[in-house]
């Protein structure tokens, strides 16, 4: 599979009708845009490569290597000739209302993507929708509905392209075409294999203009954890920390509450809710009894993960006692003896998973993420503590760090990361894409892990 989602000027056109011989693992249309991927081959590695407005959702051999160089330095040194310029300020700015009521769909609706749409006829906007829940109306059939007859001859702009097959809802494709929507602008191919270049195929077979890759990269970020679930079968990842200047995330004596601010701590509770779990090392609920429940503001309680070889967990832990204890699941080594406690944990309600464990002893922590992938659980917010953030940094399973620093010394107290193998300045961990914010005198950086998508 390779999904390249771009959409080539006429200039484009060219490289893109000279990748199309060079590959046959895509396909290029007669309009320059990339719409076919690949699926033959079941042990390419999934690999996720943003650039600029156009990124990649790719499953990569050698082979495909050259392509993607090549439409990636065409992408820097051409970018603006190299993208279709067709495009309207009024397209980008319905696109981008599009957007702005996907991300309304957050926490409600993973493991699918946040789609947002806008229906325009004679330069006004006579229908929006976005994807609310799991299991309910795509946010195209929304718009659609809200457009009614109006849908007739006017443009849908959608943040992801349109379903084209049977899931928990029919295929979005068929609606569109019979709403007789004459054109439509995407922001992204949808990188699941059953959908993949094949929707924008079926509605350009039905003469609708499609023009795909307006605001891809914002596209993309939004739905960062739905292209890496799907192509990596893996949850997306997120480190979560609060740190001190000097680097410590606890005093000497294992006292963390709190290093962070009030701000950040709210910030934190939202994050919950936005994920679909929230995961700490036994070390953190031996040191803290954490609660890692939303309470803060209203929304959606995550799963908790508790990662734990020898059950070590006590019976009267939060996590255990509280109102929420059917979200808890306590991962434990295939070996774990604790019979007893297990069935007592089990008749609370919560769960509790045997999981490998590596050489070194601890849980095989692709694996406990390969199992919480398969329950659809695609956004896993790590919490702690530095035993859980060093393991899962060298097993390059971490896609974003997201930090909190205060401006505190904690001396002797315990770093965020201990044991890496790095052990010169060109093997450091970069993080791509940062960002900052200040949160009153508490900064909060955002970052990328190079290499995870
Ligand atoms: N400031 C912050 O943001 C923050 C956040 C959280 C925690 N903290 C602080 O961090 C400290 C706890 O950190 P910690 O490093 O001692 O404990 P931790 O990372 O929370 O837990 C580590 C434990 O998890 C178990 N484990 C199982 N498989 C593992 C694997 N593959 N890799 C790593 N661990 C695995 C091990 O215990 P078993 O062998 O028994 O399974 C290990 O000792 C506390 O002082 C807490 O207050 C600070």
């Amino acid at each position: 599979m390779y999904a390249p989602n771009i959409n080539l000027s006429a200039f484009g056109l060219a490289i893109g009708e000279a990748l199309g011989k060079f590959s046959d693992h895509f396909a290029i249309d007669e309009k320059g845009f990339v719409v076919n991927c690949c699926s033959l081959h079941q042990k390419m590695s999934a690999a996720i490569a943003p650039a600029g407005d156009c990124f990649f959702a790719a499953v990569l051999t050698p082979s495909h290597f050259l392509p993607i160089l090549i439409l990636a330095l065409f992408r820097k040194n051409f970018s603006e000739a190299m993208f279709d310029t067709s495009f309207t300020p009024e397209d980008r700015a319905y696109l981008q209302k599009a957007l702005e009521l996907a991300a309304a769909g957050c926490g409600y609706v993973s493991p699918n993507p946040m789609v947002g749409a806008v229906v325009v006829k004679d330069g006004e906007i006579v229908g929006t929708g976005y994807h609310r829940n799991l299991g309910g109306d795509h946010a195209e059939v929304e718009a659609l509905r809200e457009a009614g007859h109006l849908g007739r001859g006017a443009t849908l702009y959608c943040t992801l392209e349109p379903c084209s097959h049977f899931g928990k809802t029919p295929p979005c494709v068929n609606r569109v075409i019979d709403a007789g929507i004459t054109r439509m602008v995407i922001g992204t191919l949808d990188p699941n294999p059953l959908v993949n270049g094949r929707g924008v195929k079926i509605l350009r077979e039905h003469d609708i203009q499609v023009d795909v890759g307006l605001l891809a990269e914002a596209c993309y970020e939004l739905n960062a954890v739905f292209f890496k679930f799907i192509t990596a079968r893996l949850p997306f990842v997120t480190l979560k920390l609060a740190q001190s200047l000097d680097g410590k995330i606890a005093a000497a004596n294992g006292a963390s509450k709190w290093i962070s601010n009030e701000a950040a701590r709210r910030l934190a509770h939202r994050w919950r809710w936005q994920h679909d779990a929230v995961l700490v090392g036994i070390g953190t609920v031996l040191a803290d009894n954490p609660q890692l429940t939303v309470r803060a503001e209203p929304g959606p309680q995550p799963r908790r993960i508790i990662v734990d070889t020898n059950l070590r967990l006590p019976l009267a832990a939060n996590v255990l006692t509280d109102a929420q204890v059917n979200k808890t699941l306590v991962a434990v080594g295939e070996d774990c003896g604790e019979r007893e406690k297990m069935a007592e944990i089990e008749n609370r309600g919560g769960r509790v998973w045997p999981i490998r464990t590596t050489a070194a002893g601890g849980l095989d922590l692709r694996h406990l993420l390969e199992r919480l992938a398969q329950e659809n659980i695609a956004a896993v917010l790590v919490e702690g503590g530095r035993r859980i953030f060093s393991s899962l940094l060298e097993a390059q399973l971490v896609d974003q760090l997201r930090c909190f620093i205060a401006p505190k010394l904690l001396g002797d107290g315990i770093p965020a990361f201990q044991g890496l193998p790095i052990g010169s300045l060109d093997e450091a961990v970069t993080l791509a894409k940062i960002k900052w914010e200040i949160l009153e005198d508490n900064v909060l950086l955002t970052g990328s892990l190079r290499g995870t998508e």
